[in-house]
């Protein structure tokens, strides 16, 4: 596995690929690896011929500077995952390679970014817009694959991809869970042991909404996830929507849409932790 840290050494190692038209999938991440993050590699693996993965903790989509600060990083470790699910190559630059000028674009995403994520961390996906078309410039994927964990992150992606015309086929990817149901996260790492103890019960309580809201009201299903997780101790919900899968419109009535998501953030002290179940798609209930 090679690991390059500049764009000109990316650039030569995927010219020969280019060449001889094999497929190049790319794995947009930020580091702090976990078996998540291989899921998708392994995806990657499976659908193209040559496979990178980018680790570059962007500065642009964190509203947050202590977040910023907190974020782990160990790329020697991540790199000897990496190496040992087959990847072909770790594009791991410095800020100066990514933004080599300050990147002063407004993307406007419309409601997709004025609600949940996008309410409560403004900028961020502007930030997300920024680092992932600038990782598409430069290394041309044929297929890029990104987590249904971050379910508004990937509308926003195929949104972006949309506006700015680039033929890169984005491959969705299932939520990887622990054994215990928590999703898999890099901020997971930075629970302590009491808050990692509480944390699965953010997607217990998702699951268990899937039964509780068949003959029950949207809001009424709402009510009862957030009061199921705000009763632990030390966790705190910051919004629990339940929306249109595609528009990420709130919705009213559950036969508003085919495709129904609900997506929720909670804090665990400082610690933020997302996650979200799919109720409805395409008329198959969960
Ligand atoms: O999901 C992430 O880890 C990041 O938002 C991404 C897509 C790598 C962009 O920095």
């Amino acid at each position: 596995m090679e690991i390059v840290k500049t764009v000109i050494e990316l650039q030569s190692y995927l010219k020969g690929f280019r060449e001889k038209k094999n497929s190049i999938g790319l794995v947009p991440t930020m580091g702090a690896l976990h078996r998540g993050h291989l899921t998708l590699v392994k995806q990657a693996k499976e659908h193209c011929s040559v496979v990178v993965a980018s680790i570059f903790v962007n500065p642009t989509q964190f509203n947050n500077p202590n977040d910023l600060q907190r974020y782990p990083r160990d790329l020697k470790k991540d790199c000897d995952l990496l190496e040992t699910e087959g990847c072909d190559v770790v594009f791991a630059p410095d800020v100066t390679e990514v933004y080599p000028e300050k990147d002063e674009r407004i993307f406007d995403f419309g409601d997709l970014e004025n609600v949940m994520e996008g309410k409560y961390r403004p900028g961020h996906f502007n930030g997300v817009a920024q680092v992932v078309s600038r990782l598409f410039e430069l290394v041309r994927p044929d297929k890029a694959f990104f987590g249904l964990k971050d379910f508004q992150q990937l509308a926003i992606v195929r949104e972006m991809v949309s506006q700015l015309n680039f033929s890169v086929d984005i491959i969705p990817c299932e939520t990887v869970r622990e054994s215990d149901g928590l999703a898999m996260s890099s901020r997971n790492m930075l629970l302590t042991n009491q808050q990692r103890k509480n944390a699965p019960v953010i997607a217990k309580t998702l699951f268990e909404s899937c039964n509780f809201a068949s003959g029950k009201t949207v809001k009424e299903t709402i009510d009862y996830v957030v009061s199921q997780v705000n009763e632990v101790e030390g966790l705190e919900v910051e919004y629990f929507d339940i929306a249109d899968g595609y528009s990420l419109k709130a919705i009213d009535k559950w036969n508003e849409s085919e495709y129904i998501v609900g997506c929720i953030a909670v804090f665990a002290g400082e610690i933020r932790l997302i996650d979200n179940v799919i109720y409805k798609n395409t008329g198959h209930e969960c």
